[in-house]
């Protein structure tokens, strides 16, 4: 049967990427997103096809998760892993001078926010079928927090989203259920490239090698790997 997995921000760059990896190694991959994402779902399972389902959340809440994540099992059978991949950035300024919080409680609601939510409708899942595994995506800033300077709350929520990853880790162990982080430096995406276009791209991490360490974590193969932090720095 095929293993099923659960991807929070597919529509983005990384998700869309680690999707259509996916898909081509055979999984059967569930897109869950937000209500604004709906369309571009739509359009993921067109271009992927029979191997790709979109699920938008009713709300943004744990409750919404937990129906897509029925609708997930009902459609493709039982869940046997999970990308939380979702999460943004904003900086540009220092913690100082920001003056109100609003940066602040966006980074910590796309990237901690959204994985917690996630993982608690995901971990009762897994633990009640007594198999299971979960990825987070940090960033480098979370072994680096200097190279944070002037993204001080999105360093913050990233840390954050990796110490959850690791006592979860912990909690779970016994129930066969592993949880695992990857720290990418910066992705070879788009927005990257249009935000540094100076920058030497050619050091940057592809999505698809950021997926393939995904699918490593997620697979069999890493069966002994739970609360690792993995670098995929590449040469930035
Ligand atoms: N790009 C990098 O260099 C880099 C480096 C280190 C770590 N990362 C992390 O890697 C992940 C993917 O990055 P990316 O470059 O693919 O970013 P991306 O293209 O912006 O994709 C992230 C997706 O997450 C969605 N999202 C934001 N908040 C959400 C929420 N509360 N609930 C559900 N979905 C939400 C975004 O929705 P909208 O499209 O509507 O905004 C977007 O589609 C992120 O967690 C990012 O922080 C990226």
């Amino acid at each position: 049967m095929p293993r099923v997995i659960v991807i929070s921000g597919a529509v983005g760059a990384l998700g869309t990427a680690l999707c259509r990896y996916l898909v081509e190694r055979g999984y059967r991959v569930a897109g869950v997103g937000l209500a604004r994402h709906a369309e571009r779902l739509r359009k993921l399972e067109q271009e992927l096809g029979a191997g790709f389902a979109g699920f938008p959340l009713q709300e943004d809440s744990t409750a919404a998760w937990d129906a897509a994540l029925g609708a997930v099992s009902a459609r493709l059978g039982p869940i046997s892993g999970a990308a939380l991949v979702a999460g943004g950035w904003r900086g540009g300024r220092r913690f100082h001078e920001e003056g109100d919080e609003d940066t602040w409680r966006s980074m910590l609601d796309e990237n901690l926010e959204s994985a917690q939510r996630a993982l608690r409708a995901l971990l009762p899942r897994l633990v009640a079928q007594r198999a299971g595994s979960v990825v987070v995506i940090g960033s480098r800033n979370v072994e680096r927090p200097w190279s944070g300077a002037g993204a001080a709350a999105y360093t913050v929520a990233k840390s954050a989203v990796v110490a959850l990853a690791r006592v979860i880790a912990a909690e779970v162990l016994d129930a066969g259920v592993r949880v695992n982080a990857v720290l990418p430096s910066t992705i070879d995406t788009a927005a990257n490239r249009g935000a540094m276009p100076d920058a030497d791209a050619s050091r940057w991490v592809e999505p698809e090698s950021v997926a393939a360490v995904i699918e490593f974590l997620l697979s069999d193969a890493a069966r002994d790997v739970s609360g690792a932090v993995v670098p995929v720095y590449g040469r930035a």
